[in-house]
């Protein structure tokens, strides 16, 4: 047999791909199987959007951009900072990426030696381990509970950091557990890695999917020791997850590394997706994803409220994103055996919390309100008969 990479060893799959399969064999057998489970919107990308891509196409867009990305739509993006958040980025900080994913592998080739440490939640988004370890990075994951949100904090950050540390990697909102850093923490956090030299990894890839308050981005807090690199991405806010474009803010000193790092790994990205995406800063686009947050942010109330009913608790409200990280320790002591039971049982997928981390994995589940109110409605109720609530 063909001798394979050893560092597939150490890079994991997702184990709700296992439950995505047997949803699709109940599928095939004709049952009807609810969706909550994927970590994406359920809208489609608005209409002219979609436009501006075909009008691209038509007019012979097809060719390579520059590995940096179209200029106009870092312009956009620099517009967008400042429009919305009234924070200045200049566009020659921004590099546009194939989706945040593009960003994330970048990022690591640039920081990290083999052996360096990185500081990361546990649960937390697990490509993260998964690309560090690509590097022979080290992720140090740290255990967070209800108490922080499920994030770091700068006390956490403190204890935490060891000789080899080079950064600390959040994500506000974040994925599995749909909470923000209040920026103020987000604040001392960043003057503890600043006062280690460290780096800042910031994932805002959900950053405007927010119910309580507006969006907020880390990128309005000073800067002067260069730390901060900001991920971003069209998939989420913006419903273009299939188009694979997103984008980093790195400081000014390192973009031409960058840049070099991205003519190698990927030349450009989508053309087509980036002369679309100029298009969704439109005031008709926002005007439509400011809609559909507060469509999202009405579904997650819903379940807020209805949940806890079924014994299905909710330690921390999550401010964002659209997922919401439950508990059911109430139900079951093995919660990947609950979600198959959930499926088989009554046609409801949802993600186990072992996808995320160690970290008391099998008291979580993430439930995606990425369906609409109906279909809510409907996994709540199936959910009740099954377990007999
Ligand atoms: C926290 C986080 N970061 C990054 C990504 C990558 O997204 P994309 O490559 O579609 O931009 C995801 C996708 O779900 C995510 O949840």
């Amino acid at each position: 047999m063909r001798k394979l990479a050893d560092r597939l060893a150490s890079i994991t799959s997702f184990h709700v791909m296992v439950l995505m399969e047997q949803a699709q064999q109940l599928e095939m057998q004709g049952r009807d199987i609810i969706h909550l489970e994927v970590g994406e919107p359920d809208f489609p990308t608005p209409e002219n959007v979609v436009t501006a891509g075909v009008r691209a196409m038509e007019a012979g867009k097809t060719r390579y951009t520059t590995a940096l990305g179209l200029p106009a739509l870092r312009e956009a993006i620099a517009g967008f900072y400042q429009n919305r958040f009234g924070v200045a980025v200049p566009a020659s900080r921004i590099l546009i990426t194939p989706g945040a994913s593009g960003a994330l592998g970048l990022l690591n080739t640039l920081l990290f030696n083999p052996g360096d440490g990185v500081l990361l939640t546990d649960p937390g988004y697990p490509c993260n381990d998964n690309f560090l370890r690509q590097v022979g990075a080290l992720p140090q994951r740290i255990p967070v509970g209800a108490e922080t949100g499920y994030q770091l904090s700068a006390p956490l950050v403190r204890e935490h950091w060891r000789d080899h540390t080079r950064a600390a990697w959040l994500a506000s909102p974040s994925n599995p557990t749909g909470t923000l850093i209040p920026m103020a923490e987000m604040s001392a956090i960043k003057q503890e890695v600043d006062a280690r030299e460290g780096a800042l990894l910031v994932d805002e890839i959900y950053h405007n999917l927010v119910y309580d308050s507006e969006p907020e981005t880390v990128l309005s807090l000073p800067d002067e020791q260069d730390s901060l690199f900001v991920i971003n991405s069209f998939s989420k806010y913006f419903n273009m997850t299939g188009w694979r474009l997103g984008w980093l803010v790195a400081p000014q000193q390192h973009v031409s590394d960058l840049e070099k790092l991205a003519q190698n790994y990927y030349l450009a990205a989508p053309t087509i997706a980036q002369h679309a995406a100029l298009e969704a800063f439109s005031p008709e686009s926002i005007a439509l994803y400011e809609e559909r947050r507060g469509i999202m942010g009405r579904r997650r109330d819903f379940l807020l409220e209805r949940l806890p009913r079924l014994g299905i608790s909710i330690p921390c409200v999550p401010q964002g994103a659209f997922y919401l990280y439950c508990d059911v320790s109430a139900i079951t002591d093995d919660s990947f055996a609950f979600c198959q039971q959930l499926l088989n049982g009554c046609g409801v997928a949802v993600t186990p919390g072992i996808d995320f981390g160690e970290h008391q994995a099998k008291r979580y589940i993430r439930i995606a309100y990425s369906a609409n109110m109906e279909r809510l409605q409907e996994a709540i109720d199936r959910i009740g008969q099954f377990i007999g609530r």
